[in-house]
């Protein structure tokens, strides 16, 4: 075996039960088993996520370590989300974490799962390293950062109500899609025209200037109640079913438009000339080309596959990795939290408070 640290990650703080296995920058194992029985209630129900990550969080791990050949007595340590999330599901995951770390006498890392969102991309393209504005979109959060430099992240911007996740998979809904709602509304997409309906762009206008309070923060509530007006307009008009694309694609062209928009005026004021997107919203075809296009000859924007941008074990082994060599290493009475501050994000203009949860 070479020197590189072993980091085993766990990931169960939603509807994945995920573990991964990093031997230095080499991802050498990966399990990520997706809760399907949350789609018959169109959303996720925690206490049924709790139970399913009890069940097959043994066999995750076992299959990760297997995939990667390495017995869990070799593993260097051992990191597990920590929150935020659903609280019964991340009790499971770093209840497991604690448990293997006092057995073996091995370090537990705490990780904070919007941070190991950031650590998606650069497993696949190291250039993906600060400094770099960072766009991460989920089902729970839509966060617009500065990272000067990993650990050291300035919030720019957030949503003020709905997440940019839980507004496609609530629009899905209205759409008679299944959830998760963001691939569907998005595949759906593709068969309809963009620009067929004129939607509100929330908290985006051009009086904005640095410094107000909404010029990087967004907004989707609005946004979803002027789509459940078209849908009901649609619907009783009879025309609905054949115009469901054009609201799809109406829709999310919204959305990119606005998380566009938003961080390329955070591109501007930093100087940054990398940008990347985290999240399992980060998955979304037209939000990355958008970015893409936003960005032209100034930079370069950074997404994960699908794999690592949707909930996984392996950014948190990464993240894990990064707070390991930091010392930060758990109590083994650590608990876990549903909202749970981000380590090392400041509020811009208070530049010694850290965070909440957001
Ligand atoms: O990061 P994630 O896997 O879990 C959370 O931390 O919440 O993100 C899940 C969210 C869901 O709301 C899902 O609908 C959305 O990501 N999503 C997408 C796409 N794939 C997943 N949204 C838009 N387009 C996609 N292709
Ligand atoms: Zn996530």
């Amino acid at each position: 075996m070479s020197d590189a640290p072993v980091i085993l990650g766990l990931e169960t703080s939603c509807d994945e039960t995920s573990a991964a296995v990093l031997v230095g920058d080499r991802l050498e194992g990966h399990v990520i088993l997706s809760q399907d029985v949350h789609e018959v209630f169109g959303g996720v129900v925690p206490e049924l996520a709790a139970r399913h990550h009890l069940q097959r969080v043994d066999h995750v791990v076992a299959s990760a370590l297997e995939q990667a050949g390495i017995s869990l007595g070799e593993v260097d340590a051992i990191a597990a989300t920590a929150g935020p999330g659903l609280i019964g599901a991340l009790l499971v995951g770093l209840g497991w974490a604690k448990a293997a770390a006092y057995a073996l006498e091995k370090p537990l890392v705490a990780v904070h799962h919007m941070e190991a969102h950031l650590f998606g991309p650069v497993l696949e393209d190291p250039d993906a390293e600060p400094p770099f504005v960072a766009l991460l979109v989920s089902g729970g959060h839509t966060l617009l950062l500065h990272a000067r430099a990993w650990g050291d992240y300035r919030l720019l911007g957030e949503t003020r109500d709905d997440a940019a996740g839980e507004a496609f998979d609530k629009v899905a809904k209205m759409l008679g899609l299944p959830y998760p709602g963001g691939p569907a509304v998005s595949r759906l997409a593709l068969e309809g025209d963009p620009e067929a309906i004129r939607l509100p762009r929330p908290m985006l206008s051009r009086s904005q200037k640095p410094g107000d309070a909404d010029y990087y923060d967004v907004s989707f509530s609005g946004l979803k109640t002027a789509v459940l007006l078209v849908v009901q307009k649609l619907e009783a008009s009879g025309e609905l079913d054949a115009r469901r694309a054009d609201v799809a694609a109406s829709f999310e062209e919204t959305v990119a438009d606005v998380l566009v928009a938003k961080t390329m005026r955070a591109v501007l004021e930093t100087g940054c000339t990398r940008v990347v997107l985290g999240g399992g919203v980060s998955a979304n075809r037209r939000l990355r080309e958008r970015m893409t296009e936003g960005m032209g000859e100034s930079g370069r924007v950074f997404w994960a596959s699908p794999r690592l941008s949707l909930d996984n074990g392996a950014m948190v082994a990464r993240a894990g990795r990064f707070r390991l060599e930091r010392g930060e290493v758990a109590p083994l009475d650590v608990t876990a939290s549903a909202n749970l501050a981000f380590p090392g994000l400041v509020r811009t203009g208070a530049p010694a408070v850290a965070a909440g949860g957001a």
